[in-house]
């Protein structure tokens, strides 16, 4: 049987800190009337704790939510993006803040924001929890970031691996043996 090993990287105080850190920079630099397209599933956690903190800061963005699917059960990304659930808000006009787990290749938020600049937001900014900047195939960066990270596959925190482990309180790194 594969037993997996989990190795802490961000524990949960350390998340703590940063997110809300991260939503008092949102909250300065964003307008009020900000739409957050949240990008499911992997960022659920990262994003209830976020808007929380948004709104702590003074800002009460308004919310909705995009599945799109790249990964299938494995480690490795399909690079076809697909949206498996769409939003229910109109984004014409909108200036929208998508947040998401991971930038990996870059093609699902590149998926992302080109369906949004489509649909005619006015403004489309990025907020991403984990950064893998040496796995980069596409020119994009996030406009507010958590945390970078090596070429690793983590868990935890809302990430999954074959949809386990999402609930561990920490970001961690996995290895199976
Ligand atoms: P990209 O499209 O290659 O940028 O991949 C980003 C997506 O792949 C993220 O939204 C995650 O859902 C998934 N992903 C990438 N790396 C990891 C990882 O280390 N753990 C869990 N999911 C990951
Ligand atoms: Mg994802």
């Amino acid at each position: 049987m594969v037993q997996e090993q989990i190795e802490v990287l961000f524990d949960a105080d350390r998340i703590a800190s940063r997110v809300t850190a991260l939503g008092q920079e949102i909250a300065r630099g964003e307008p009020s009337d900000l739409l957050i397209v949240v990008i499911l599933k992997g960022s659920f956690v990262f994003a209830g704790d976020l808007i929380r903190a948004i709104e702590a800061a003074g800002t009460s963005a308004r919310v909705d939510f995009m599945t799109l699917s790249s990964y299938g059960s494995k480690t490795e990304s399909s690079g076809n993006v697909r949206v498996v659930h769409d939003l229910s808000e109109d984004v014409e006009g909108q200036t929208v803040l998508i947040v998401d787990d991971i930038l990996e290749s870059g093609r699902t938020i590149a998926h992302a924001c080109d369906l949004l600049r489509k649909r005619k937001a006015a403004d489309i900014k990025t907020c991403l929890l984990l950064d893998k900047p040496e796995k980069r195939l596409m020119d994009i960066e996030a406009d507010y970031l958590g945390f970078e990270i090596g070429d690793i596959f983590v868990v935890g925190y809302g990430l999954d691996f074959a949809n386990k482990y999402r609930g561990l309180p920490y970001i961690g790194s996995i290895r199976a043996s």
